[in-house]
């Protein structure tokens, strides 16, 4: 099998077809496949048939993987799977993340070393809606205007969570967050190029005042996802997507509840933003 990859978007994403991820990919195959990663930001891998297993060996290729905070999701025997779900267990009880990221983010930016890259494998999808949007904040940086890149060049901004953007996690849970401050624009550790770095889990602008703060947070928020600046994936069963959350914002979308979407997520560890 020959593998390609044809561009999904002008800015973002490309689909790898000729790849058989349930065995592990030659050496020479996957540097092709970490390169396109880090230029391309999104890569959809479409008819894989993955045991848990095979989907964390290719997603540990590229670094070590985390464990989610909200154990009660993991998948059974994996840790490292969170399981997102709407199905329910014997009792009724939720099995997975119901909901998550239902907003612009890059995971877990609240963290000081937040998600390098995550690694979403579709079980079963509903026949409509539930599709997720990546929009690439290279492209949100390249398109500010000039005074903008150096109006916000040395800003840092704080990331939180919050019983809105984390109405799952526990009291207990919330507390282990504290807030972290990040630069709003952040160099790729890979490819030298420049992103905007942002997102729903920022809460304000630093060292500067309250109304200055909130003046560039409502221009960033109808900036960092234009819609130029967005791929969509329609969700097919055995789909694999994996973002680099160095350089996407990314967004589910909702579905008819009575349809099942089962995914399967693994994470790998990123380092502290600069
Ligand atoms: C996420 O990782 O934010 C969820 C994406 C999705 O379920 O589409």
């Amino acid at each position: 099998m020959t593998m390609t990859m044809t561009n999904l978007h002008d800015h973002v994403g490309a689909e790898v077809a000729g790849v058989n991820l349930s065995h592990p990919v030659d050496d020479t195959s996957f540097a092709d496949i970490e390169q396109a990663f880090y230029e391309k930001s999104v890569l959809v891998f479409r008819g894989q048939d993955l045991s848990p297993d095979a989907h964390i060996g290719f997603s540990r290729r590229f670094g070590p993987l985390e464990v989610h905070i909200l154990h009660q999701y993991q998948l059974d025997g994996h840790p490292e799977v969170l399981v997102l779900s709407n199905k329910t267990d014997a009792e009724g009880k939720a099995i997975g993340l119901v909901d998550a990221g239902r907003y612009w983010h890059t995971d877990v930016s609240f963290t000081e070393t937040p998600s390098m890259g995550s690694f979403l494998y579709a079980v079963e999808i509903p026949p409509k809606g539930g599709d997720t949007l990546f929009a690439s904040q290279f492209a949100a940086y390249d398109a500010l205007p000039k005074e903008w890149k150096s109006r916000l060049g040395g800003l840092k901004a704080l990331h939180g969570l919050n019983k809105t953007t984390a109405p799952k996690f526990t009291d207990a849970q919330l507390a282990l967050v504290k807030g972290v401050a990040h630069p709003l624009i952040r160099t790729h550790p890979k490819t030298g190029r420049r992103a905007l770095y942002g997102g729903v889990f920022v809460d304000k602008i630093l060292d500067v005042s309250d109304t200055e703060s909130d003046d560039i947070l409502s221009f960033l928020r109808k900036h960092w996802a234009r819609e130029d600046f967005v791929y969509r994936h329609r969700w097919q069963v055995g789909d694999l997507v994996m973002w680099d959350n160095r350089s996407i914002l990314h967004h589910a979308t909702p579905f008819d509840g009575q349809y099942i979407r089962h995914m399967h997520r693994t994470t790998v560890e990123g380092e502290k933003p600069v």
